[in-house]
């Protein structure tokens, strides 16, 4: 049994469904503060999946147990570095420790390597940790260069681990703003939710039985049928999983198009190897694909683009809309898409008042051959779906796992 500490995103009940949904064997112990989850997995977690990881900004392994106190960690420090001769760089990542404790265990580690004849150079402040970029460019990830020590203290509570991955910000960045098409018009969906959305559809597949998904490196063909600028294709590209990608507009074809050229050359990721297909279709009309695809990872249409906050009249009207092109493509999946689970986001409009979900969807789905399932327990205790809202949009998302039913 290995265990973590990971430090989520700006939607932790999400960040841990996609926890549940990729950690083998995985298992809650503790959400500290709704901002760090402390887990144990079934098995040690590969490099691969934490790059793909969109919800957890940063993950350490555990190290010792419970056993252990401040006063070890320059120990703890000594035994990480064994492997690397000459200067040392270190780190230290701490929650729940006092600016003064933290300037004094800095202390405490430099003299423990300076005895050892080691030189070293720390990253970080008392008071903030090392940007992740820093862990990735210093070396501290792989441990080439040294390692950074998680330090967590609560009550009842002395966690000690090394942080083993970071997420890229610059690499989200670059495929977020530097991709030759963005359409503010139709949403810009962020790189990490794409991601997360994909791990839902691996875990989707998995549970349909799959094999290709259950491969020490699963592959998986997927199908956005509302691709727009293509966000999702692109990232599953990047995982070197084969993708399908189509919408009504034809703007968009051109943009997912251009988007996964542009992408192919800048990751060198091969047509051969990893291929696509980007076509014009309504998904209210039937599919007609050579093969079916493994799982529909998509993200269905959002409505009017809301620059102001709508009116619950407003969204009202949105909503009715949107029910009735959520039930045409659900229908049309369940009857030209069969056995496959999907991964569907619906729009959430937020009034001045309230929230308004879809609602009309539900009775349909009660009809169509789809259980909806989540990796976890429901956040509100009622609906099995998770939310993903910005404090700055006025139109969230309700994130949907339709696994068909099982014989
Ligand atoms: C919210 S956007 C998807 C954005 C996309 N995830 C991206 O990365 O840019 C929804 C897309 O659904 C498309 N759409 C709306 N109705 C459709 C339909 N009936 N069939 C296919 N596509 C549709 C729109 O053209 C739009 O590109």
């Amino acid at each position: 049994m290995q265990h973590y500490a990971a430090f989520l995103g700006h939607q932790p009940h999400i960040s841990t469904a996609e926890l549940a949904a990729v950690v083998p064997g995985f298992s809650l112990e503790k959400v500290l503060d709704k901002k760090i989850a402390l887990f144990s997995a079934t098995e040690p977690l590969k490099p691969s999946v934490l790059n793909a990881l969109g919800g957890t900004v940063v993950l350490a392994e555990q190290i010792g147990g419970s056993e252990l106190s401040l006063a070890d960690l320059p120990k703890v420090l000594l035994n990480e570095i064994t492997k690397k001769r000459g200067k040392v760089t270190f780190g230290l990542r701490t929650v729940g420790v006092s600016p003064k404790v933290v300037r004094q265990l800095y202390r405490k580690c430099k003299d423990a390597l300076k005895k050892d004849g080691r030189a070293s150079r720390y990253v970080g402040s008392d008071r903030k940790p090392a940007a992740t970029v820093l862990l990735h460019d210093a070396g501290l990830l792989d441990g080439s260069q040294g390692c950074e020590l998680t330090v967590i203290m609560g009550e009842d509570l002395f966690w000690v681990g090394k942080t083993i991955a970071a997420q890229d910000i610059d690499s989200y960045t670059k495929r977020d703003m530097e991709k030759p098409v963005r359409d503010t018009t139709v949403g810009l969906l962020p790189p990490k939710l794409a991601q997360i959305l994909l791990n839902f559809g691996l875990w989707l597949a998995t549970e349909n039985g799959c094999k290709s998904a259950i491969k020490k490196t699963p592959v998986i063909m997927v199908f956005d049928p509302f691709c727009g600028t293509g966000v999702i294709p692109m990232e599953a590209l990047l995982r070197g999983w084969p993708v399908l990608a189509s919408d009504k507009a034809q703007k968009a074809i051109g943009g997912t198009t251009t988007n996964l050229d542009w992408i192919r050359k800048e990751e060198k990721i091969l047509k051969k190897e990893v291929p696509s297909v980007v076509w014009k279709h309504d998904a209210l009309k039937p599919f007609v694909l050579k093969e079916l695809p493994d799982v529909v990872v998509t993200e269905t249409s959002l409505g009017t683009p809301m620059k102001v906050k709508p009116t619950l009249k407003d969204a009202m009207k949105e909503k009715a809309e949107n029910e009735a092109l959520q039930e045409g493509f659900l229908r049309n999946a369940a009857e030209t898409l069969p056995g496959v689970p999907l991964v569907c986001t619906w729009p959430v409009w937020r009034t001045k008042t309230k929230a308004v979900f879809l609602e009309k969807i539900w009775k349909v789905i009660e009809e169509l051959p789809y259980d909806i399932v989540l990796p976890v327990e429901p956040e509100d205790g009622e609906k099995p779906t998770l939310f993903y809202r910005r404090p700055d949009h006025f139109v969230g998302r309700e994130i949907v796992l339709l696994l068909p039913k099982q014989k």
